[in-house]
């Protein structure tokens, strides 16, 4: 086995893939990257100024390394690089099964076992395949199983290494990442995994373990995160109703240095493509394995969000009854600083908000207004506004769904909203002083309401 990797291809280039492997190029010039993607439209708009994730810096790290040593192919080009490659990352899509065993809880491990089938056709010689995507404890039996069937005499090792980037701050969770995790059986390839890494992460940040902890660590990170932001969530509902207000009570809480300050910020309900499908996939892993106790406790942190963002939308409508009016909805994406909307909180909301016939008119500085209609799944009737004076003016009450920064400046006042609308905070951003000023009401998530 060559001790450090010259070749890495990654199958995959989305919101994890592609950053991930411009991030391996730029830090090491002599290996060289290939990103392969089954989606033509994705890969050449990583070929192109127009990239198809916003992360802040990436732009910056891709326009390094791309033509240089890092590579954007389609599937077509891609069996030739396979059996050239010593590494290969697989690092695709692993979304809830929507039938079958499972059905709304599992994770759908398809398009990685149509990655391994791809490996075990084309790869040749010696070949570590890592599970860079985020799968069930035991995905690596799978793997293994499907590899097996090589017939051009290869052999392969496989490990796992789960990426904890979270978007909006992937480049510098991926240039400075508080650790990277490398999950194997046998020592030779997770040093060759790890001697990648060496090139720019500290050796101490490096964790091996075995192969199940890694990949069950990962669902357990994920879970953890969530069940913070359920925690808050859930105490935003009762300090709404005795007059606390959840800030305070979350910088008591997290100035323990036992908890610590992070994700213990209320809002809207957490969104994005992992943790909601990581945690039912962790609730369906206590379920098959018989710890249907393990199983209701974390179905819970999802049930909580799912509430939490019934519970905005339903105060909303309720505010503005038989009235009906127009509702602004700033923010589409799932948190700033991306493009991305998957499971956002919006998505409910807006639709939940149309569904009672209200008018919402939505603003958001990156988010395609097309595509987010298309996955809410409502045809007709939502606006785009493309400044946030446009989507307010002659708002009855507005929604503030993102904590985009721009959103903190807006100047209230000078906007033309409705006499007495109501500004219905989701992520307490907003200074409660301003909106006072500018003769608007505010709700805070668990915050006091201005009169
Ligand atoms: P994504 O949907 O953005 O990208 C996946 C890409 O894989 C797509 O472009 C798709 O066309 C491609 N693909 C699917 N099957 C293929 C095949 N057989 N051959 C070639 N290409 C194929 O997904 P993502 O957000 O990058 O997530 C990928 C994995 O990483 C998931 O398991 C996810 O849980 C995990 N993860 C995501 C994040 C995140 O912030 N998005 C963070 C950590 C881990
Ligand atoms: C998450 C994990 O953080 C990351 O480690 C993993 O690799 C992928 O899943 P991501 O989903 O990109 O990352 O963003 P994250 O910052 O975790 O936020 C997730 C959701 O929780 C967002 O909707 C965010 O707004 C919400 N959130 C987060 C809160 O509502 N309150 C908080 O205090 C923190």
């Amino acid at each position: 086995m060559k001790p450090f990797p010259k070749k890495i291809v990654c199958i995959g280039a989305g919101y994890v893939g592609g950053p991930t492997m411009a991030v391996i190029a730029d830090r090491c010039p002599e290996i060289e990257v290939t990103v392969v993607d089954l989606n033509a439209d994705r890969i050449a708009a990583w070929n192109s100024a127009q990239l198809p994730v916003y992360e802040p810096g990436l732009a910056a790290v891709v326009g390094r390394a791309r033509g240089r040593n890092l590579f954007f192919i389609g599937q077509g080009d891609g069996a030739k690089k396979m059996a050239e490659a010593d590494l290969v990352f697989i690092s695709v899509n692993t979304p809830t099964k929507t039938e079958g065993e499972g059905a709304g809880k599992a994770s759908d491990l398809r398009y990685v076992e149509s990655c391994a089938q791809f490996i075990s056709e084309h790869a040749r010689g010696h070949t570590i395949v890592v599970e860079k995507s985020t799968m069930p404890v035991r995905a690596a039996d799978t793997i293994k199983r499907i590899l097996a069937k090589n017939s051009h005499g290869g052999s392969f090792e496989v490990l796992s290494n789960p990426e904890f980037l979270a978007e909006g701050t992937a480049i510098r969770d991926l240039e400075a990442p508080d650790r990277v995790l490398i999950g194997g059986e046998r020592p030779e390839p997770i040093e060759a995994l790890a001697s990648v890494y060496r090139r720019w992460v500290p050796a101490e940040r490096i964790i091996t373990t075995g192969l199940w902890s890694a990949e069950l660590a990962k669902l357990a990170a994920n879970a953890f995160l969530a069940q913070r932001v359920s925690s808050i969530n859930a105490l935003s509902a009762l300090c709404e109703v005795t007059g606390a207000h959840v800030d305070e009570v979350a910088r008591v809480v997290g100035s323990d240095s036992r908890i610590g300050p992070k994700f213990l910020k209320a809002s809207v309900g957490f969104g994005g493509s992992c943790f909601k499908k990581d945690i039912l996939s962790l609730v369906y892993l206590c379920e098959f394995h018989g710890v249907p106790e393990a199983a209701a406790y974390w179905q819970q942190v999802v049930d909580l969000n799912e509430w939490q963002k019934r519970r905005f939308a339903d105060q909303i409508i309720r505010q503005l009854g038989a009235a009906k009016g127009k509702v602004a909805v700033l923010g589409l994406a799932f948190k700033k600083d991306t493009n991305d909307f998957r499971e956002s909180a919006a998505l409910d909301i807006c639709r939940q908000l149309m569904a009672a016939g209200l008018e919402v008119v939505s603003y958001d500085p990156r988010v395609d207004f097309a595509e987010f209609c298309q996955s809410a799944g409502i045809a007709r009737g939502m606006q785009p506004a493309h400044t946030v004076r446009e989507a307010l003016s002659g708002a009855s009450a507005v929604a503030v769904l993102t904590e985009w920064e721009e959103f903190r400046s807006i100047d209230w006042a000078s906007m033309s909203l409705v006499p007495n609308a109501v500004i219905y905070d989701g992520r307490n951003i907003l200074d409660p002083e301003m909106i006072r000023r500018a003769n608007l009401l505010l709700h805070s998530i668990g915050g006091r309401d201005s009169d």
